[in-house]
């Protein structure tokens, strides 16, 4: 059984950072709501909690509250910003709205004999960002750290193994914040320090290996690194009773089938190809609107899915490569829908399976990764850059044809041999070529020409959420349009579109 630390969420901002400096000491930790019915979750193997910050004040009438069980579950506890005036109202002491607020990089001072300060300086910056503070512990709790404007920065009850921070210790500019974190993690929670990925990979196939020994399952392969990941796990644990699919709806770039299947090849997985390519640009003729442009591509993704997974017949388990972020996000309110996002996970609502098998469901993308690279999967693989599930298709601007897409899948290649030949390929987070349907005039030898416009797309970002467009040097600029135009036919024009997200997207549709 592994330790894990539990991090409840009262709506601050650097939630999931929280969970991840957990995580980066080599320790399992999970993010829940802050009123989870904590009795139902898994608490086997419990070392502590921490309760995040928060936007709120703890006297506003809808402030978010926990579970108060939580204190009596005997774990130690920690609390950050609003986590430490929750605690604080708790056990009936005084918080108020402060004169002076703090924002940012704060000298704060400690009480070295603290098990929270071990190794901390008695002087360091933290970053602060509070406006509410606790002006009066409540009983039985010790005072452990001050700043100018906040007189109690820090407090612990050492009885009942609870301390609080009113900084920010997850967050890189408190200098000796990750000391903190360790700290309590070890010092006080006494927790195992051993989750690392490899031991992860171990006890994933070993699971997988017992709970499903004969089974047969079925998984949709994309391609991309969540997936693949997943797919090689359990074939790892259950051999070739997995059995993938590869479905190519004829939106995939230049040599993506061959590509993606010699790697499949590579790694021993069982892939049958479709090639349904037909059926879907059969169905995207003449349709102009993006949002049906992804629907028809998403529903029929399921139905040709649903078909092959007949034909392959006895499957009891769909194996997905869902990740901790869409596992969040999902229980998060749905209202802001920006663009019906289909994935090849999310599949199996009207689908007729036992279950579904998500190996991947606890951990992070970075993480996937590590994992992938610990189980011996190419580079080439793990670094894939993202390509989303209707491919090529939000990538032409209006209704798609053969023309079109043989514009966009040149285009894309050159971009991404000479990104490559930059040495840059790694350092970009995404990038591609979209097909627009607006001509211009242009000459070419002695001839007009009136030819379609492309636009290049080459984006900075660290979890697609925000972006920036990337800062090309304008050489390779140069010759990125220089060779489009003269190697692709029908391209007369080609532009760098240097939208941040938001307010643009990362696709054009
Ligand atoms: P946007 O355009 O929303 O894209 O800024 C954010 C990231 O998601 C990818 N994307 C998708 N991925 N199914 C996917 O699996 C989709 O329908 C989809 N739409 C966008 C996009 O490539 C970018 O990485």
């Amino acid at each position: 059984m592994k330790d894990k630390i539990i991090v409840l969420n009262f709506g601050g901002q650097y939630d999931q950072l929280i969970v991840r400096r957990v995580r980066e000491n080599g320790v399992y930790a999970e993010l829940h709501d802050c009123d989870v019915d904590i009795e139902k979750l898994n608490l086997d193997g419990l070392k502590g909690i921490i309760l995040t910050g928060g936007p709120q004040s703890v006297y506003d009438e809808n402030s978010l509250k926990a579970n108060d069980k939580i204190f009596d579950l005997n774990v130690p506890i920690l609390g950050i910003c609003y986590g430490m005036q929750y605690i604080n109202k708790v056990y009936g002491g005084e918080i108020e709205h402060m004169q002076k607020g703090e924002y940012g990089k704060t000298p704060l001072f400690v009480d070295t004999n603290s098990k929270l300060f071990k190794d901390v300086p008695q002087e360091s910056i933290v970053w602060m960002n509070h406006r509410d503070g606790v002006t009066k512990s409540a009983q039985g709790f010790k005072k452990i750290a001050w700043t100018l404007n906040c007189p109690v920065a820090a407090f612990e009850n050492e009885q009942k193994n609870i301390y609080a921070v009113q900084f920010h210790p997850e967050v890189v500019h408190s200098e000796y914040g990750s000391q903190i974190i360790t700290n309590f993690l070890k010092e006080i929670c006494d927790v195992n320090m051993d989750w690392k990925m490899e031991n992860v990979a171990e006890d994933m196939i070993n699971e997988i290996k017992e709970k499903y020994d004969g089974e047969k399952m079925i998984c949709a392969l994309s391609g991309g690194v969540d997936s693949s990941v997943a797919a090689n796990l359990v074939h790892k644990a259950i051999g070739d009773n997995l059995k993938c699919i590869f479905v190519n709806h004829g939106l995939l770039r230049k040599n993506e089938v061959e590509e993606v299947l010699a790697k499949y090849k590579e790694i021993g997985l069982n892939v049958k190809l479709v090639d349904a390519s037909k059926e879907f640009l059969d169905l995207l003729k003449g349709v102009t609107d993006p949002e049906e442009k992804r629907k028809i591509i998403g529903n029929h993704f399921i139905k040709v899915f649903e078909r092959e997974a007949k034909e392959i017949g006895g499957a009891k388990y769909l194996v997905q490569g869902t990740i901790y972020p869409d596992v969040i996000e999902s229980g998060k309110d749905k209202a802001s829908v920006i663009k019906s996002h289909h994935n090849v996970g999310g599949l199996p609502e009207t689908m007729d399976f036992e279950g579904v098998v998500e190996p991947l469901r606890d951990l992070f993308k970075d993480e996937v990764r590590q994992l992938g690279l610990s189980i011996g999967m190419p580079e080439e693989m793990i670094w894939r850059q993202p390509f989303p599930g209707p491919g090529l298709g939000i990538r032409v601007v209006g209704d798609i044809t053969e023309e079109k897409l043989k514009i966009v899948r040149e285009t894309d290649y050159i971009l991404r041999e000479e990104f490559k030949n930059y040495g840059i390929d790694r350092d970009i987070w995404q990038y591609f070529t979209v097909f627009t349907p607006i001509r211009t005039v242009g000459v070419k030898g002695d001839e007009r020409t009136y030819d379609y416009m492309v636009v290049i797309r080459a984006i900075i970002s660290v979890d697609a959420m925000t972006v920036e467009a990337a800062e090309l040097p304008y050489e390779l600029l140069q010759k990125l349009s220089s060779r489009m135009i003269n190697e692709v036919e029908g391209v007369g024009r080609v532009v760098y579109d240097i939208t941040s997200k938001p307010p643009g997207t990362i696709e054009f549709e």
